[in-house]
């Protein structure tokens, strides 16, 4: 039932940063850091002086810089290949001087903007040397409630936007992730969906135009870069196509008051009956109701026991009382009272989806300090057929022997159905029951506690083989998994490119390499994961 592991590829990460380390401070690396800052600062215009913005490892605040959005510890360690230079840009013409530099001195160039990728790639290489174009600086969040639109930069964080719309309005929300701290740069253009997928779609679905600065150092917005490359970067990661600047979106009407509900059951509390009935309403379920079960494993009623605990989150787009007529109709077997319904704001559920206490103040969203970090594995699945309560059972019990992964389910249905699969590069529309996330989190350093817990991951994705989508098994571009593929953009590009991206984005993935080809022909755009140009 396991999934096969990527062993030999694994080792060859690891050998690969043993390598890197050992070449980071030599006199050549050194000598192409010096390169390179002369370059920046050349090609950089006196009336933005660019100086400010460089942090090469000499510079006493290099460390911090590179840290402060470093959002999952496996890529804290002293081996994690480093940047020979960050640049926190400042200003269009610092990214201008970036691409040309970058091109000019054939270090390649890593972006990043709010540092979420589960595996690291705006900010670590598996080739040498790169640095970072850090956008944290462009992180204005312009709210126009008249035209019900926002242009939105790449370095602003979703509580930044959640908390701009509700700045304006009570009636305006936008359709996008859970974690207040993600960035708009990597989220939006690999996809973005949260708890009100079900009636507005995802991020890409209400973006109306981009600012993006091309290969050439062009500044381009949805009209001069045309309709092919706005669709790819909708979905199709920024990353292979060039540095987006800022999205504008249309904002989505919500109701003043919206009902959130918290509920969780245990094994020993009828869950497998509960998630059961789940399978089969919540994607049928009106478009205002999104809940989301995630599955862990805790302790039993008999101790030394250990059983699987389903916890229920629900954003409800209206209030209290038809939640419960609803409920009731629907899914009686939640038995949800009026005790566990809490009215409040849209952007207060949007504190209390990601476990602020009720009453938090809501200027928390603007927080850029995490509240935790862990050391992270995530992989990604879709469903399109229902498991039997005996399946679950025997996923619950998987789930007891591996103890730590946790599953976490997403409703499809509502608009999720209704968007063609050609409409956007995010390919997973119509058909879907439920995507699922395989989350574990752990506290412990070092290479041995990361194999051992990524190996857990891989085993429940393994179980879950027979249930999920097949030919190709399709993942999340969001989720970004490295066992899927890497690509090491050399002559095998294409090959490699395409075992991952048929499974990021099925048969989009031929429009996304002709629309790179004709973008970025040179392979500028690169990374582990990037789209590849059409082999010669
Ligand atoms: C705690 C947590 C919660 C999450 N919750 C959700 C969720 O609810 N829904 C969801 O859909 N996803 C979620 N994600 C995944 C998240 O959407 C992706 O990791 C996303 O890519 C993060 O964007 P970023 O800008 O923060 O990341 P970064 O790490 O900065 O970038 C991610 C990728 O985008 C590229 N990129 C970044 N900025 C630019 C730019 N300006 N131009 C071109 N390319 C760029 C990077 O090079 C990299 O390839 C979550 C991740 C975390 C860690
Ligand atoms: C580090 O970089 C910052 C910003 O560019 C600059 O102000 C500072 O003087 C630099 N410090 C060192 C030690 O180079
Ligand atoms: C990352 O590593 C550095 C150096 O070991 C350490 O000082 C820092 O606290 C770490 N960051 C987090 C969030 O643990
Ligand atoms: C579990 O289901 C049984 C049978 O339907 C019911 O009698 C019992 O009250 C339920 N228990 C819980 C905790 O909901
Ligand atoms: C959410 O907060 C509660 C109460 O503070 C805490 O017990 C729980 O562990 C938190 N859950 C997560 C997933 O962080």
């Amino acid at each position: 039932m396991g999934t096969p592991l990527p062993n030999s590829k694994t080792l060859f990460l690891f050998s690969l940063r043993v390598l890197f380390t050992a070449s980071f401070s030599s006199p050549s690396t050194a000598f192409a850091n010096e390169a390179l800052s002369q370059c920046l600062i050349s090609h950089s215009q006196a009336s933005q002086p660019i100086t400010s913005a460089i942090y090469t490892p000499a510079n006493s605040s290099y460390s911090t810089v590179l840290q402060s959005y470093i959002r999952n510890l496996r890529f804290n360690t002293s081996d994690t290949p480093k940047p020979t230079l960050i640049l926190t840009a400042l200003h269009e013409s610092h990214v201008q001087a970036a691409i040309v530099c970058a091109r000019k001195l054939l270090v390649q160039m890593k972006i990043r903007s709010g540092g979420h990728d589960f595996e690291g790639i705006s900010y670590v290489s598996i080739s040498s040397p790169f640095f970072i174009l850090d956008m944290v600086n462009f992180r204005s969040v312009d709210v126009d409630i008249e035209t019900e639109t926002a242009w939105v930069q790449a370095g602003a964080i979703l509580g930044e936007v959640y908390y701009g719309i509700a700045a304006k309005s009570k009636v305006h929300g936008f359709p996008a992730g859970v974690c207040p701290m993600v960035g708009i740069g990597g989220h939006f253009s690999g996809g973005g969906y949260g708890n009100m997928m079900r009636k507005y779609g995802l991020s890409i679905d209400n973006i109306v135009d981009a600012c993006i600065i091309n290969v050439k150092g062009e500044i381009l917005d949805r009209k001069s870069m045309g309709e092919d490359l706005f669709w790819a970067i909708r979905g199709g990661g920024g990353a292979s196509f060039g540095v987006i600047i800022s999205y504008k979106v249309n904002l989505v009407r919500v109701p003043e008051r919206v009902t959130v509900f918290r509920i969780q059951r245990t094994g020993e509390q009828n869950a497998t009956e509960v998630v059961y009935k789940w399978e089969q309403v919540a994607h049928k379920l009106h478009e205002d109701l999104f809940i989301r079960p995630v599955m862990d494993v805790v302790a039993g009623e008999n101790s030394g026991e250990k059983t699987v605990r389903a916890k229920f989150i629900a954003l409800f787009l209206g209030d209290a009382q038809r939640l419960l007529s609803m409920m009731s109709e629907r899914f009686p077997e939640l038995a949800l009272q009026s005790s566990d319904c809490i009215e409040m704001s849209w952007v207060e559920s949007t504190l209390y989806w990601t476990n602020f206490s009720i009453g938090t103040p809501v200027d928390t969203l603007l927080s850029r300090t995490p509240r935790g970090l862990t050391h992270l594995k995530r992989k990604s699945d879709y469903v399109e057929q229902i498991m039997s309560k005996d399946e679950l059972r025997l996923l619950w019990k998987r789930m007891i022997e591996l103890e730590r992964p946790i599953l976490t389910f997403n409703p499809y249905g509502g608009k999720m159905g209704e968007i063609p699969a050609t409409k956007t590069p995010f390919p997973h529309r119509a058909g879907n029951l439920w995507k699922v996330q395989y989350a574990t989190n752990w506290h412990e350093d070092g290479d041995k506690a990361a194999r051992h817990n990524i190996e857990l991951t891989r085993k429940l994705y393994g179980y879950m083989t027979p249930f999920v989508s097949k030919n190709p098994r399709a993942a999340f571009l969001n989720y970004r998994d490295l066992d899927l593929g890497v690509n090491h953009n050399g002559d095998e590009s294409y090959e490699e490119g395409k075992v991952y991206g048929v499974k990021y984005f099925k048969g989009n993935f031929n429009r996304l390499v002709k629309i790179k080809t004709k973008v970025d022909p040179g392979n500028f755009f690169r990374n582990e994961q990037s789209i590849p140009v059409l082999p010669r």
